[in-house]
């Protein structure tokens, strides 16, 4: 039995010395001190031993097993040392390494004029003013002078989605929200930025744009009001030597109305390929409010006077960047978006 004991001892440090990972240790620790192992199977024949030698042998395999515990849970330490230490060497982070860049993205070209354009008009004393793109067939036509059969509707045929109820073809049934809201509190100075929709689709016209609306109600606004600030507008965008021109045009919402054009920004008024020759380029339609539509909103237009503008956003942003086609916008190729 002392023999045994002595060769298991040797044995197992034999053994311990030629494992090489945690796998080979566990499987060896089980067959040493598992259920089976051989030091257990040993212990249990303890038995049969005789009573003089007992107190001695089993000192001696109690002690075997102590160690081999012991034993086992160094080697234990010693691998997982090892292991992270290679870790820590494989995975070194080098700190000299140049770090990874990544791209952040940017504005859309729409988002950016039309965050210009809000910027300039805020600083004026404009606050925003939103409605929805779904919109009764009252607010988009009705309230703005335009009943039903009016031939003005036809510029603007559109998406209906009843009789009643249609994608708004423009910004200026805010006009009309915003009023019957305030009324009769003065003065209503607000720009409504939206999208619009209308049943077009070429180089210049999307079926789905942007405009701005504007709007202004007090008491003696007048028509130099309107010229002034847009005037203003029109030089804070394109530049300090911008002129304006108002031209005589048609609008059921607003008597009188003009068009505004704004001396050609690449030939400067002298007339190119860009402004047909002309020097002038269109960028909104405008107008004192009608008196139908003051009315209707709640103000007395015996007392009140307003002007309202619509520009087109998209127009606004291909003038500005040189931007021949208004899909252009919305195909998402980055060589053009990232030029902005
Ligand atoms: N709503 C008009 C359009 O879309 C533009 C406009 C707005 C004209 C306000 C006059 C006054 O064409």
């Amino acid at each position: 039995m002392r023999e045994r004991i002595e060769k298991l001892k040797a044995k197992l440090a034999e053994d311990l010395k030629s494992t090489s990972d945690l796998k080979e240790l566990e499987n060896l620790r089980v067959r040493y001190l598992g259920k089976k192992g051989e030091i257990t199977l040993l212990m249990r024949r303890m038995g049969e031993v005789s009573a003089e030698e007992r107190p001695l042998l089993g000192k001696l395999l109690n002690e075997l097993k102590k160690n081999a515990e012991r034993s086992f849970v160094d080697k234990r330490g010693e691998f997982e040392n090892k292991h992270s230490a290679d870790r820590w060497e494989k995975e070194r982070i080098d700190v000299t390494l140049p770090g990874r860049s990544f791209s952040i993205g940017g504005k859309h070209p729409v988002t950016l004029v039309l965050e210009e354009i809000e910027e300039i008009f805020t600083s004026m004393g404009f606050k925003i003013a939103e409605g929805p793109d779904v919109e009764l067939d009252y607010y988009n036509f009705e309230a703005l002078n335009m009943p039903r059969e009016h031939p003005a509707r036809d510029m603007q045929d559109s998406f209906y989605i009843n009789p009643e109820v249609l994608l708004r073809t423009h910004t200026s049934p805010v006009e009309v929200r915003t009023m019957e809201a305030q009324a009769p509190e003065l003065p209503v100075r607000i720009i409504s930025p939206g999208k619009v929709y209308r049943r077009d689709d070429d180089v210049t016209h999307s079926p789905m744009f942007h405009q701005v609306e504007g709007l202004v109600v007090d008491r003696g606004i007048t028509l130099a009001d309107l010229k002034g600030t847009l005037l203003l507008f029109v030089r804070e965008m394109f530049g300090k030597d911008r002129e304006i021109r108002l031209r005589p045009s048609f609008f059921p919402f607003t008597e009188p109305s003009a068009e505004v054009d704004i001396s050609c920004i690449v030939c400067n008024g002298k007339g190119c390929r860009v402004c047909g020759g002309t020097g002038w380029l269109e960028i909104l339609g405008s107008g004192m409010s009608h008196p139908h539509v003051l009315r209707v909103s709640g103000y007395n237009p015996e007392e009140v006077t307003g002007y309202a503008f619509g520009m087109g956003v998209e127009r606004i942003a291909m003038l500005k960047y040189g931007i021949e086609d208004i899909r252009l916008f919305y195909t998402n190729d980055l060589r053009m978006l990232s030029q902005c």
